[in-house]
């Protein structure tokens, strides 16, 4: 099982939408195995954004970053960071298609209320940067052996 690390930005809670869609990922049948809010400060925003520190909306994004807290979690499944990136949508909302979570509830490249990781690799270094360990719980869902067939578990 992959797990994938996400974000519901200062916009989504502005905006009353992590209920919303916290509820995409779990209908979907994705397994929440830790979530907490946090007020990210420019440690933490230069390391998890730092392939774009060099990019001109850097500042803008580090500031709307820091307006107001964000929501962090990480969710499990099957493919979970290709399942997630499909829920999740285009990064600009204006782009991303009708039917996924950016293309339904956002208009903007940076205002685009979540985000997930993009690799197996950028999950598992993105996870350790916003969670310990005992911050994610192992647990049976009692669904599982209706989500997925046996050998898929
Ligand atoms: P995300 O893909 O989660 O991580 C990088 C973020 O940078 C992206 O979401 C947007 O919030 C932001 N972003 C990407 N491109 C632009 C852009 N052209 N202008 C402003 N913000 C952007």
């Amino acid at each position: 099982m992959e797990r994938s690390l996400i974000i519901f930005k200062p916009d989504a809670l502005n905006r009353g939408l992590v209920g919303t869609i916290l509820n995409r990922f779990e209908r979907k049948g994705l397994k929440l195995v830790g979530m907490k809010m946090i007020h990210l400060d420019d440690d933490l925003l230069c390391d998890h954004y730092s392939h774009h520190k060099e990019k001109p909306f850097f500042e803008r994004l580090a500031k709307f970053m820091k307006s107001a807290p964000s929501i962090v979690g990480v969710v499990e499944g099957n493919n979970a960071i290709s399942v997630v990136r499909d829920l999740v949508g285009e990064t600009k909302g204006y782009d991303a298609r009708a039917g996924t979570i950016r293309g339904d509830f956002s208009l903007s490249g940076q205002c685009n209320v979540i985000h997930a990781s993009d690799s197996v690799v950028s999950a598992d270094i993105e996870i350790v940067r916003f969670f310990k360990d005992h911050e994610l719980f192992d647990y049976e869902k009692v669904d599982l052996n209706y989500v997925y067939a046996e050998d898929e578990i």
